[in-house]
């Protein structure tokens, strides 16, 4: 006999939302993360704005009004995959306050769980990196409107979790999510 599945009762998931600066280890900590909940049965799906934004966001550019519908339709798509049951790891620089508490309130509109973290590297850290070259384009005027260089990053007030990444390494800011998610009962 086929058991039908109550779509009021059944468990709803979460929606990680990384956010910090470009280079902070955004990527590299969803990753992370997701491999992680493959470990220990958790269903999850990375949303990386660097990647959407190559496909459905591709119309997009990176002025103010870009940025906010860039992350309103990040939004509407993680709360659908947390609705469906899954943890959605968003990892989009996501610079300015009132978009992410849009975020916020689609999640909570959905009836899905939304946890803010921080993804905290200083300007000079990341730009020492500068693993994809961008910083230094963004300071000679190659690139315009560049997060922390000619475009505003707005520190998150009160998010859920901050992880340090210049001072621990990504293992060490997984397992500091990852327990914090725990000891939440989010997993
Ligand atoms: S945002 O601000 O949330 O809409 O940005 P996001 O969708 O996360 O995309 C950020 C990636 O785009 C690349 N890139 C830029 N970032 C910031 N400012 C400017 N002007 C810019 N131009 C290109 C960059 O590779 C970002 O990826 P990450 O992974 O953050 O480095």
């Amino acid at each position: 006999m086929m058991m039908a599945i109550d779509t009021e009762t059944r468990p709803k998931g979460h929606v990680i939302w990384l956010t910090g600066l470009s280079g902070a280890g955004k990527s590299t900590l969803s990753k992370y993360l997701h491999e992680h909940f493959s470990q220990v049965g958790v269903p999850s799906y990375q949303l990386d704005g660097d990647l959407l934004r190559r496909g459905i966001n591709n119309d997009l550019g990176f002025t103010a009004n870009d940025r906010a519908e860039n992350i309103r339709r990040v939004s509407h798509i993680a709360a659908y995959m947390a609705d469906a049951g899954l943890v959605c790891i968003v990892s989009c620089i996501s610079p300015f306050s009132k978009n992410r508490k849009f975020a916020r309130q689609v999640c909570a509109d959905m009836g899905v769980g939304f946890v803010e973290v921080f993804v905290s590297a200083p300007l000079e850290v990341v730009e020492r990196r500068d693993v994809k070259g961008l910083y230094k384009k963004a300071r000679s005027g190659v690139i315009k409107e560049f997060t922390g260089i000619s475009s505003p990053y707005e520190v998150p007030e009160i998010p859920e979790m901050v992880v340090e990444t210049d001072v621990f390494n990504a293992e060490k800011c997984v397992e500091q999510i990852v327990s914090f998610l725990e000891s939440e009962k989010i997993i």
